[in-house]
């Protein structure tokens, strides 16, 4: 990974064991050009590896967690040049984290970006959120998963509003839709946001990884084969040292201890 004060586009801190990535782009309302994704998977895949981590929180600004991707970037590509290059791929490189990631967005986050909020497994708004799928009005399509990761979400007809019109919705709306975790405040919405991955980072971190394994195999397999993992999984649990220390501190009243193994 490239030492963290290399980077040009995000910011990166770190408040116990949760790590932020901040996309900071501001003049272009945090537009997803390629920079922005070598670096945000960098610092993520980094943050990943780290033991002491136990969530990634990627977040953007007030005004806009990302306009999508960097259309200035994209308009003079060809067919070829963008398949060779094989634009956008690595953004899935945040789908096979296993620390938690909780995308925090604010403002804007339209095609790319709504498409990256939609990578995390928690997904918090703020009240002042806005999504939206514009790319038909561009003349093509969502390329970084909308197409799928809305529409599982948020069912087909909703899905194909948003990406046939190309209107965006507030955050009141993706809530009631199912796009988003919780609405929090404008006001004070890192810090709740910090609370949040807090209380995930305190967890052990055998158990998350597990978690986040199995509700995103909801999206992949049948609901038959899914139950069966999940019991496999669960039992495979009870050979973890984090189940002996969760189930006795529960018994004997006190805070648990995770070893992590
Ligand atoms: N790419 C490149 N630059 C962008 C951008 C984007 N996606 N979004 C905003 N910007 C730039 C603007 O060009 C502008 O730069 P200049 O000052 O140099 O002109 C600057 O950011 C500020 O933007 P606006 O002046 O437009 O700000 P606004 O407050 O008036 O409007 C907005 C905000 C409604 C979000 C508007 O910027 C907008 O519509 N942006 C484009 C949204 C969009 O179409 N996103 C989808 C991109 S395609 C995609 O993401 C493909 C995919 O699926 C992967």
């Amino acid at each position: 990974m490239a030492p963290m004060s290399s980077f040009e586009t995000i910011q990166t801190s770190v408040e116990g064991a949760v790590a932020t990535i901040t996309i900071d782009r501001p003049k272009a309302l945090n537009a997803l050009n390629s920079q922005v994704l070598e670096e945000v998977v960098a610092a993520a895949e980094g943050f990943d590896a780290d033991e002491n981590i136990g969530a990634i929180v990627l977040t953007g600004s007030e005004k806009a967690f990302a306009a999508g991707a960097d259309i200035k970037e994209m308009q003079t590509k060809s067919y070829p040049g963008i398949r060779m290059e094989r634009m956008f791929e690595d953004w899935e490189r945040l789908a096979k984290l296993e620390t938690p990631l909780i995308t925090a967005v604010s403002g804007y986050a339209l095609g790319g970006g709504c498409e990256v909020a939609m990578l995390g497994d928690i997904l918090l708004a703020s009240e002042s959120a806005k999504f939206g799928q514009p790319e038909i009005t561009l003349g093509i399509i969502p390329g970084m998963g909308g197409t799928q990761r809305l529409t599982r979400a948020v069912g087909k007809y909703k899905a194909m509003d948003l990406i046939l019109t190309g209107r965006t919705m507030d955050a009141e709306e993706a809530e009631r839709s199912g796009l988003v975790s919780r609405v929090l405040p404008v006001e004070g919405f890192q810090k709740e946001v910090a609370k949040v991955a807090q209380k995930v980072a305190g967890m052990s971190q055998v158990a998350t990884a597990a978690a986040t394994k199995m509700v995103d195999a909801a999206y992949e397999t049948t609901l038959t084969q899914g139950v069966a993992t999940e019991r496999d999984t669960f039992w495979a649990l009870f050979a973890t040292e984090d189940q002996s220390e969760g189930m006795d501190a529960f018994v004997n009243k006190r805070k648990p201890e995770w070893k992590n193994s």
